[in-house]
């Protein structure tokens, strides 16, 4: 009896020597599985991917960051690459079948991880297509918030930007203007004729037959033209401008308000033949693409009957004050190629006071602010 006794204690002892050591063991040659168990657990992603971190040897990296369904998916494609483990982090995941292999592209071109997201929370599959098939295209996140981005000419302002150093507002203002076509290319026929903001440049055209229905001749106290018409409103604002200019004993007259078609057509052309083409072109509109069509532009003179030039008081007088009464000067210097004309210290245009004091406080041709409006 005595000896039976022993032999189960001794069972006893070894089992209880013997289960922890098991135990032991079991948890050694599967600690890497039941530690990979508890941080899928931790961290949201699948065991598998966890296994897949460890062999990469960025699951440090991936763990001091929220889960990240981007780097979840791409960890285990061909597209991962070690480079941009930090990227694929902080990219959200958008389920689309080329996404991962773009954003490769992307990284690899120079946009950031903030870029890439505001490309993707902003832009059109297409849209992403062409960023991924040209050059980086230089502060893509602010150009894309700009109220005056157009998403339909994101080419034209990838293509414009090559090779010039212009603010990301100047370029898409610029391509917007269609200054990434030559001048008199790509023109739209304007249609609403009669209204006051009507643009006309070298790529909007007026109709040959358009004559404005409310022109009206300037006082023969501020008109040294023969016959100067502008339209009611604009020759209403056009006096008094030349009245206040007066208490300021500034003498302003119009010296060539509305022209016809045909008439700038004729004046054109002399001037081509004067002056040769390329010369004419820089200072005369073409038929049909002139302001003074509108009835809303007129030419500044003196007392001696001489335009207006930079060095008089009556131009100093007008660049300070014509906005207050609806006027801008419409051809400045330094804006020539935007204007498409050389400096025209006399050539002002009727907009209304709102838009002519938005010109002058933001230093900003017409052209300008349509293209941002
Ligand atoms: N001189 C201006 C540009 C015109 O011809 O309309
Ligand atoms: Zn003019």
């Amino acid at each position: 009896m005595k000896k039976v006794k022993k032999r189960k204690l001794s069972y006893k002892k070894i089992a209880r020597l013997f289960i922890p050591l098991v135990i032991v063991i079991c948890l050694f040659i599967f600690r890497k599985n039941i530690i990979y168990f508890f941080q899928s657990k931790v961290t949201g992603y699948p065991y598998k991917t966890i296994e897949v971190f460890h062999e990469l040897d960025v699951y440090d990296n991936v763990k001091k960051h929220e889960y990240s369904d981007t780097i979840n998916k791409i960890v285990t494609t061909e597209y991962y690459n070690p480079k941009f483990v930090s990227n694929y982090l902080d990219i959200k995941y958008v389920d689309d079948n080329t996404f991962l292999n773009d954003i490769n592209i992307l990284l690899t071109l120079g946009y950031t991880t903030d870029d890439i997201n505001n490309i993707y929370a902003s832009l059109q599959k297409d849209s992403i297509q062409i960023l991924t098939e040209n050059d980086y295209l230089k502060d893509i996140s602010n150009i894309i918030k700009l109220s005056y981005f157009h998403e339909d000419y994101l080419s034209r302002y990838l293509a414009y930007s090559k090779g010039k150093e212009l603010s990301t507002e100047d370029l898409i203002t610029y391509v917007n203007i269609g200054l990434d076509n030559k001048y008199y290319t790509n023109i739209s026929k304007l249609t609403k004729l009669d209204d006051n903001l009507i643009i006309v440049n070298k790529y909007h055209s007026l109709p040959s037959d358009y004559v404005p229905n409310d022109l009206e001749a300037v006082s023969d106290k501020y008109n040294k033209g023969i016959n100067n018409k502008l339209r009611h409103e604009a020759r209403v604002a056009f006096e008094e401008m030349c009245e206040a200019a007066l208490k300021d004993n500034i003498k302003i007259y119009s010296g060539s308000a509305y022209r016809s078609y045909n008439y700038q057509l004729n004046l054109y052309n002399r001037y081509v033949n004067q002056q040769g083409f390329d010369k004419a072109e820089t200072f005369s509109a073409r038929a049909g693409f002139s302001e003074h069509q509108t009835g809303l532009a007129t030419d500044i003179m003196k007392a001696n009957w001489d335009y207006i030039s930079e060095n008089d008081n009556e131009y100093t007088w007008l660049v300070n004050n014509s906005y207050k009464y609806g006027f801008n000067l419409r051809y400045p210097k330094n804006k020539e190629q935007i204007t498409g004309y050389m400096y025209e210290e006399w050539h002002f245009r009727y907009l209304g006071k709102e838009v002519a004091t938005y010109l002058h406080d933001n230093n900003l041709t017409y052209d300008e602010y349509v293209a941002r409006n």
